[in-house]
């Protein structure tokens, strides 16, 4: 079967076969990360639907939307390799009227950590998730652990808001050298690109320690041996279920996460680790 392009939900009711879909939600530009999250959908489920939507209610007044990268047809090639049944590409204005109200809230946990740093970001991926969900109706849901805070909160969203849809986490894809794949590495330059790899240095020399305090230290001194070209929005130690900071004495898994300005490119990554 070739790979059909859907642009809107009828296109989506046509394409749509007997079995269960698996959705994969990406904003494009794909890697070998989504390729990932695309094989995992393939195997678990009988038709694939890839969305690619660069999704402007979850970049910040200040941030990349408009330099975001935009490579439609070379992620059509990648989803036809990968056997993807479905792209389903909207139009922005298809999909949010200019006089919406309704949204969804990602709650105290979408104000921690990256979202403190990204005021309203998480409430925006919330809000096109649930709307993807909604029109793609998906029986199952694969989203990278690369981005842990976003696929907590979805499994949050699920659990709150009592959605019939199973929420596969992934594995982070990762360069050779540690770095981990993202849309937003082609914008390193050589020298960025050297510094960049301290991001995940820093998190497998502290995901080697064993107390919170010590997991800290022994990452942040790492970043801080990068010097000047790492600019350091958090290091943070927090229960994977709450993105709260864990406390010394907090025994079970928790999540080492950083985010960093390398140059101009705004860089994240995390290590989930186990305490007790
Ligand atoms: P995007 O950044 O394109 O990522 C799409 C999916 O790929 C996410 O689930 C993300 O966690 C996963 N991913 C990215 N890099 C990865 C890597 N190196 N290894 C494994 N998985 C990786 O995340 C978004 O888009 C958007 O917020 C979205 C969920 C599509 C909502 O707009």
């Amino acid at each position: 079967m070739d790979l059909i392009v859907a642009r809107g939900r009828d296109d989506l009711v046509k394409a749509r076969r007997a079995g269960t879909v698996a959705l994969v939600p990406t904003m494009g530009a794909l890697h070998e990360g989504h390729r990932s999250l695309i094989r995992q959908a393939r195997v678990r489920a009988d038709q694939v639907v890839v969305s690619i939507f660069v999704n402007p209610l979850q970049f910040g007044p200040n941030e990349d939307f408009s330099r975001y990268p935009r490579t439609f047809d070379a992620d059509l090639e990648v989803c036809r390799e990968e056997g993807v049944d479905v792209v389903f590409h909207p139009a922005a204005d298809d999909l949010y009227a200019a006089d919406r109200q309704v949204s969804v809230s990602a709650g105290e946990m979408g104000r921690v950590v990256e979202g403190a740093f990204r005021p309203g970001h998480f409430d925006g991926v919330l809000t096109i998730v649930l709307k993807l969900f909604n029109l793609v109706q998906p029986d199952l849901a694969v989203f990278g652990q690369k981005d842990a805070q976003q696929l907590a909160l979805i499994r949050r969203m699920v659990a709150d808001l009592d959605l019939p849809i199973e929420i596969l986490g992934a594995p982070t894809v990762r360069e050779p050298d540690g770095l981990a794949l993202s849309s937003r590495n082609r914008y390193l330059s050589d020298g960025d690109r050297q510094v960049a790899v301290t991001l995940s240095r820093a998190l497998r020399a502290g995901a080697a320690r064993f107390t919170p305090a010590e997991i800290r230290q022994t990452a942040r001194a790492v970043l801080d041996e990068a010097g000047p070209g790492l600019d350091l929005d958090y290091l943070a130690l927090v229960d994977p279920a709450t993105f709260a900071e864990v406390s010394e004495g907090y025994e079970g898994l928790a999540v080492l996460a950083v985010a960093a300005k390398v140059g101009s490119t705004r860089l994240i990554d995390n290590v989930t680790l186990t305490l007790n």
